[in-house]
C-alpha cells in the first residue's frame, strides 16, 4: 500500500458502515482487532458511507453518523499515525473504480449474492441498482489499495469471494493489475449474539434495545442489559451446545478478560447466573469506559477530527490513484 512502492508489511483493509453507534459485537468481532493489527500490518480502515446509501438514510443523520463513526474508530484505538483512516466518499477513486469493475461483473453473479436477496426482501419498496452493484463497490474499496488481507465476518465472505473473482478475471484479461486479497481469519474475533435472542447475531439495527450493547452505553445501562440477558432454565455456567445465551456471555467474558472458557467455567462454578451476568456486565462496562471517554474528547474537538480525516483522504487518494491510473490505461481510457 505504501506510496514509495517498497513494502515489507502486508496490507490489511476493512470498512464499516456508519449506520449507528457500533455494538459490542462490532467491537469484539472487528474494531478491537483492527487496533491490535496496527503494529504487524499496514492497515487501512474507512467509514463506508457510500455503501450506506443503498438503504434510504436521513441526510442529516447520515452525515452525523459518518463523523461519529470516524471518531469512534479513533476512540477504539485506531491510530492515524500508524494506520490509514478515512471516509470513503472523500476519495472519489472508489466510485470510479466501482463503475469500471461493474462492467466486468455479470448480472448472474450479483443475483446470487445472499445479502442482495436478503436486503431486497427486507426493503422491497427500494430495490435500487446500488443495492445490486454493492459488491462491485466493495471490490473497488479493496483492490484500490492492493490489500493482501481483508478481515470480514461471515456475512461479507461472499462479497470477498466475488472481489477475488472479479480481480482474477480482470488480471487474466489485462495482465496483473490487482493483488488477489485473502480473507483474514482472526484468532480472537468472535461472533457476538443478541442478548435477547442468542441464536441471532447482535445487530445495531435490532428493534429491541436490550438486545445489543453499543460501545457508548453508560455503565449502568450496560449492566442492566446484561442482567436482562436471556439465558436458560439451568443453573450451571458452562459452555455447552444448546446454552446459546450462556455461551454468548462466556465468550464475551473470556475474550475481554483473556481467560480461557475452562477458566471462566471454573471461576463461576457453584455460582448462579445472576452473579455471572453481573460480572460480565462489569467487565464490559470497564472495557468500554475508555472508549466512551475518548469519544467525548474527540467529538468535542471538531478541528482535530477534520484535520485527521482530511489527511487520511489525501493519503488514500494518493495511494488509490496509482491503481486507478493503471486500470484506466489497461481498459483503454484515454489519458488526460
Ligand atoms: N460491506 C461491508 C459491511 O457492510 C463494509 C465494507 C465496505 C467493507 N467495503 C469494505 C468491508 C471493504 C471490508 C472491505 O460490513
Amino acid at each position: 500500500m505504501e506510496e514509495s512502492g517498497k513494502k515489507e508489511k502486508q496490507t490489511i483493509l476493512s470498512g464499516i458502515q456508519p449506520t449507528g453507534v457500533f455494538t459490542l459485537g462490532n467491537y469484539i468481532g472487528a474494531i478491537r482487532n483492527w487496533g491490535k493489527m496496527q503494529e504487524e500490518y499496514d492497515c487501512a480502515y474507512f467509514v463506508a458511507d457510500l455503501h450506506s446509501l443503498t438503504v434510504r438514510q436521513d441526510p442529516a443523520a447520515l452525515r452525523k453518523q459518518s463523523l461519529d463513526a470516524f471518531a469512534l474508530l479513533l476512540s477504539c484505538g485506531i491510530d492515524p499515525e500508524k494506520s490509514l483512516i478515512f471516509i470513503q466518499s472523500h476519495v472519489p477513486a472508489h466510485a470510479e473504480l466501482s463503475w469500471i469493475l461493474s462492467c466486468y461483473t455479470q448480472f448472474g453473479e450479483l443475483s446470487r449474492m445472499t445479502q442482495f436477496k436478503d436486503k431486497s426482501a427486507k426493503h422491497a419498496d427500494n430495490v435500487n441498482a446500488g443495492l445490486f452493484t454493492y459488491p462491485a463497490l466493495m471490490a473497488a474499496d479493496i483492490l484500490l489499495y492492493q490489500a493482501d488481507l481483508v478481515p470480514v465476518g461471515a456475512d461479507q465472505k461472499q462479497h470477498l469471494e466475488f472481489t477475488r473473482d472479479v480481480a482474477t478475471r480482470f488480471n487474466n484479461l489485462y495482465g496483473g493489475a490487482f493483488k488477489i486479497p485473502e480473507p483474514y481469519i482472526s484468532q480472537t474475533g468472535a461472533k457476538i449474539m443478541s442478548l435477547q435472542e442468542p441464536t441471532k447475531k447482535m445487530s445495531k439495527s435490532d428493534e429491541n434495545k436490550n438486545a445489543f450493547i453499543t460501545i457508548l452505553d453508560e455503565p449502568n445501562v450496560i449492566i442492566n442489559k446484561f442482567k436482562r440477558a436471556v439465558t436458560d432454565s439451568e443453573k450451571e455456567v458452562c459452555f455447552r451446545e444448546g446454552k446459546d445465551g450462556i455461551n454468548n456471555l462466556i465468550t464475551i467474558y473470556s475474550i475481554l478478560t483473556g481467560k480461557t472458557v475452562a477458566q471462566v467455567e471454573q471461576e463461576f462454578a457453584g455460582k448462579g447466573y445472576g452473579d455471572f451476568k453481573l460480572a460480565v456486565g462489569e467487565v464490559v462496562a470497564d472495557k468500554l469506559a475508555p472508549v466512551r471517554e475518548n469519544f467525548k474528547r474527540y467529538s468535542a474537538d471538531r478541528a482535530y477530527l477534520e484535520q485527521v480525516y482530511r489527511a487520511g483522504a489525501d493519503r488514500a487518494a494518493a495511494i488509490s490513484a496509482r491503481t486507478l491510473a493503471k486500470v484506466k490505461k489497461k481498459v483503454g481510457l484515454a489519458a488526460r
